[in-house]
């Protein structure tokens, strides 16, 4: 019922352009989300927990309809506290921009929330510690569309332990959302013939 009420209200928001209010159900999206983050803020279930400065929560739009899913925070994300802020995440931002999407619109969380080492990929149990966050940071937030941003979250997501290079330009599901694998805006960095393609990517979930 609750979901059929959220389709409705979506409709109305983009077909006849009238924007509901936020009301009780939604201030109890930001209460979960803040007892959440508080119960991750105090996270030690994995070994990262001594070496964070702080923990990346993720943030953005409670009431997104895309969510963008990285990998890990980096150091500058670890310094700050904010995912996507350092050099990948200006190159996100470039894109979002070009796309006319804005942060705001959006909510961004990774699949670890503490920094690896060195940058260092994640290890199996820090995704599988970590993973009941992200899956409740989804069921509070409930987007339309998940961006997985890279490998990490695609497999994570999607079960899928196909390459990126393989899922992207195809369209997955994690439980009743829709899932679009991307290439993770670090591997753009390094790859940047690789940004139109994303740039369609982020285009398709905004379609969605
Ligand atoms: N890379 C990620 O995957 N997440 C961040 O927050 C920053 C860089």
């Amino acid at each position: 019922m609750i979901g059929e009420v959220k389709v409705y209200l979506r409709f109305l928001k983009d077909v006849v352009g009238i924007e509901y209010m936020r009301g009780a159900e939604d201030n109890k999206k930001t209460e979960s989300l803040q007892e959440l983050k508080r119960e991750v803020e105090e996270c030690n279930r994995c070994p990262l927990f001594r070496t964070r400065t702080h923990v990346v929560f993720g943030e953005g739009n409670e009431d997104a309809e895309i969510m963008f899913v990285g990998e890990a925070p980096g150091r500058e994300e670890d310094m700050s506290g904010r995912p996507f802020v350092g050099k990948a995440g200006k190159l996100m931002d470039e894109v979002f921009e070009k796309i006319g999407l804005k942060r705001e619109e959006v909510y961004i969380a990774n699949c670890i929330k503490c920094r690896p080492p060195e940058n260092r990929n994640p290890r199996p149990e820090e995704l599988l510690m970590c993973f009941p966050y992200l899956e409740r940071q989804i069921e509070i937030i409930e987007p339309r569309t998940i961006v997985c941003l890279g490998k990490f979250a695609t497999q994570q997501l999607t079960g899928s332990m196909l390459s990126i290079s393989i899922l992207r330009g195809k369209t997955m599901r994690y439980r009743d959302v829709t899932v679009i694998p991307t290439f993770h805006p670090a591997y753009l960095l390094r790859n940047p013939q690789a940004i139109d393609a994303f740039k369609d990517d982020l285009i398709k979930a905004m379609n969605i």
